[in-house]
C-alpha cells in the first residue's frame, strides 16, 4: 500500500516512524511519503492560503497551491483522502474499505480549510473521501490523517503478526466492543482475576468473553448493538 501526505507540517507525520506503522515501512508493507505543501508555491512568502471569499474570519487554503501538488502526487487509482469536521465520520468499516486500496492521498487542511474546488475539482478523477474522526474541532487535518493511517494501516495484510486479533478487538469484525482483559499478578490490589479465565476450560473462557463483549457493548454503547449488520443470536439475546 502507497500513502502520501500533503501537509505545511510535515513533522507531525513523524509518528508514523514508530511502533507497528514503522515497522511496516522498514519491511516494506507499506510505502509512506509526507510532502511539504509549500514546495509547490511559486511566491516568496510561499502563501497557501487567502482571506474566504463572501468574508469572515480566518484564511482559506488556495486551491492552485493544493492543485500543483496533487497533480504531481495523486495517480489515477489514488484514492484523496481530506480530514474534515464536515465530512463523513471515519470508522473501523471505512478503515477496513480503504485498507483494500492500493495508494491513498491524504490532503491536510490548516486554518478554516481548503478551497471546495479542489475536492470538487479532483472528484470528476478520482475517489474522494472527506473525512472527520469525531465531533470536535482540530487546528488542521494533520492529527485525523495520522489517525486513519494508523487505523488503515494496521489492516494492511501483513502489518498485524496475528490476524485474529482484529477479530476480536473492539470495532473489529464481532461488531461488539472488546471484552476486559488481564495478565498477571493473578491477585493485584485485593482484586483477583475472573476464575474463568484460570480454569483452563476454552469453551468456558470464550462463553465468558462473549457475554462480557455483549455486556459492555449494551452499557457504553447501545447504538452498536441497533446497528448491527447482522442480528444478534438466540444466546446472545439471553444473555443481554
Ligand atoms: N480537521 C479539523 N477537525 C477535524 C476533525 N474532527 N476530523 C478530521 N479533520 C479535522
Amino acid at each position: 500500500m502507497k500513502i502520501d501526505v500533503v501537509t505545511i507540517f510535515p513533522d507531525y507525520l513523524a509518528a508514523l516512524d514508530l511502533s507497528l506503522i514503522g515497522k511496516a515501512r522498514q519491511r516494506g508493507l507499506i510505502e509512506l511519503a509526507v510532502h511539504d505543501l509549500r514546495g509547490w508555491t511559486s511566491d516568496k512568502h510561499r502563501t497557501v492560503d487567502d482571506t474566504p471569499a463572501g468574508g469572515g474570519a480566518g484564511m482559506v487554503m488556495r486551491p492552485d497551491v493544493w492543485g500543483q501538488a496533487l497533480d504531481e502526487v495523486l495517480t489515477d487509482d489514488a484514492v484523496l483522502l481530506v480530514p474534515t469536521p464536515a465530512g463523513e465520520v471515519f470508522d473501523q468499516r471505512l478503515a477496513e474499505d480503504l485498507a483494500r486500496e492500493n495508494h491513498l492521498v491524504f490532503a491536510c487542511g490548516r486554518y478554516e480549510g481548503i478551497d471546495a474546488r479542489v475536492a470538487q475539482s479532483y472528484g470528476q478523477r478520482v475517489r474522494v473521501v472527506e473525512f472527520s474522526i469525531g465531533d470536535y474541532v482540530l487546528n488542521g487535518g494533520e492529527v485525523a490523517a495520522l489517525v486513519a493511517i494508523e487505523a488503515i494501516g494496521r489492516l494492511a495484510p501483513g502489518v498485524v503478526g496475528n490476524p485474529e486479533s482484529l477479530v476480536e478487538e473492539s470495532h473489529g469484525a464481532a461488531g461488539l466492543l472488546e471484552y476486559p482483559v488481564y495478565t498477571r499478578p493473578v491477585s493485584w490490589r485485593g482484586e483477583d482475576i475472573p476464575e474463568v479465565l484460570l480454569s483452563g476450560d476454552h469453551a468456558k473462557i470464550r462463553q465468558w468473553r462473549r457475554a462480557q463483549a455483549l455486556l459492555r457493548t449494551a452499557q457504553r454503547r447501545p447504538d452498536m448493538l441497533i446497528e448491527r449488520d447482522e442480528p444478534l443470536s438466540m444466546a446472545d439475546r439471553l444473555t443481554l
